[in-house]
């Protein structure tokens, strides 16, 4: 049986302020003139609740380049949807976080790129960035919001990942997201410039574990280890087509935000179909559901059940096909190469980033 869906991720646009070389917005990316309008995002809500959805990520690019952000998050909630928004903080400001909070806005995850302003804006690629969003996190807690914040870790900045957590908890946050950089999409074309050492990644997480015993009861702490340098994979979006569902700006529905990198797979529009439909029957939902696909080593392993194989992503841009073991599996005939490059990439000596759009 097909279990519904647990959350809905809804990329609002693909248009963002802020330049980050690990952005999770596609290479190519859909024009404003394509996005959904407010009326249709409400439909969109209306319909993932009912298929059994509790949860909606308001995201981008940046949401708040949407105008009829405060509509569109009045939807999510009058849907009945837990309504949590991402964002660059760029864009933002009291004035419209508070009248995000009267129409029912339940969270707010907030990315910091560095706890130094000079390196924070290099990476965002975007001068002044740290300081507007250290503003808007107090604005947040003013509000009476619930805050995330959210670290993208990398070999900039991975030596300062205390001083995040740190920065995470002066900032009023309940929880901080140590998120090592997922090399898919523009992180794949920086992957020179991004990846930390083994050395660094290892400090990193003795680091972690103190941090954990320090900051128990006053900020939860997720954090999982950095797909090249591990030997078991992480269960991608929960397993294929298992948990949530991606909406890009123009309708195109997708089982995870970088689903669009692998070129044989037909993605259904919530322009021509029901969001029902799409979750049961469309071809690219139905690619990688459940267990079928598997090739060896992972049709006979005993823990399909709990990493699903990793990702087909990066079993396609690391492996040659998505139907391959994901190679951060130390199982996986690619296992070996992978590290290797990540040591290879470590050590490159490059630094400058690929932006987007420069
Ligand atoms: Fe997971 Fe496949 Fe590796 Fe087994 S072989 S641990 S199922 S990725
Ligand atoms: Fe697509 Fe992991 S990012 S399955």
């Amino acid at each position: 049986m097909i279990p519904a869906p647990f959350g809905l991720l809804a990329e609002l646009t693909h248009r963002c302020p802020l330049a980050c070389p690990y952005c999770s917005n596609p290479l190519a990316l859909e024009p404003r003139a394509d996005e959904l309008d407010t009326g249709a995002w409400a439909d969109v809500f209306r319909q993932a609740a009912r298929l059994g959805a509790l949860q909606v990520h308001l995201s981008g690019g940046e949401p708040g380049a949407r105008r009829d952000l405060r509509d569109i998050t009045a939807a999510a909630h009058a849907a009945g949807l837990y309504t949590n928004l991402i964002t660059s903080g760029i864009g933002m400001d009291v004035g419209r976080l508070r009248g995000l909070k009267d129409v029912g806005l339940d969270h707010v995850q907030l990315s910091v790129q560095d706890t130094q302003a000079e390196s924070a804006d290099r990476i965002a690629g975007y001068a002044g960035a740290h300081a507007r969003k250290l503003a808007l996190a107090g604005a947040i807690t003013e509000a009476g919001l619930a805050l995330t914040v959210n670290a993208v870790i990398h070999r900039a900045n991975i030596e300062r990942l205390a001083e995040m957590v740190a920065l995470a908890a002066s900032l009023g946050a309940d929880r901080v997201e140590i998120a090592h950089a997922q090399y898919y999409g523009w992180a794949l074309r920086n992957r020179d410039a991004l990846m930390p050492t083994r050395a660094q990644v290892q400090a990193a997480m003795t680091t972690l574990d103190r941090l954990r015993a320090e900051y128990e009861g006053q900020l939860v702490i997720d954090a999982v280890i950095p797909d090249y340098y591990a030997r078991r994979p992480k269960p991608c979006m929960g397993g294929w087509a298992r948990r949530s569902l991606n909406v890009t700006p123009s309708g195109r529905v997708l089982p995870c935000h970088a689903a669009e990198t692998i070129p044989a797979l037909e993605f259904w529009s919530v322009r021509d179909h029901s969001l029902a439909e799409i979750w049961l029957h469309s071809p690219a939902f139905n690619a990688f559901r459940g267990e079928d696909w598997m090739r060896e080593p992972c049709r006979s392993c005993t823990h399909r059940h709990e990493d699903f194989g990793g990702c087909r992503c990066q079993a396609l841009a690391l492996a040659g096909h998505a139907t391959e073991a994901d190679p951060a599996c130390a199982l996986s005939p690619h296992h070996a190469a992978m590290a290797e490059m990540a040591e290879r990439a470590s050590e490159s000596g490059v630094s400058d980033y690929v932006y987007r759009g420069r």
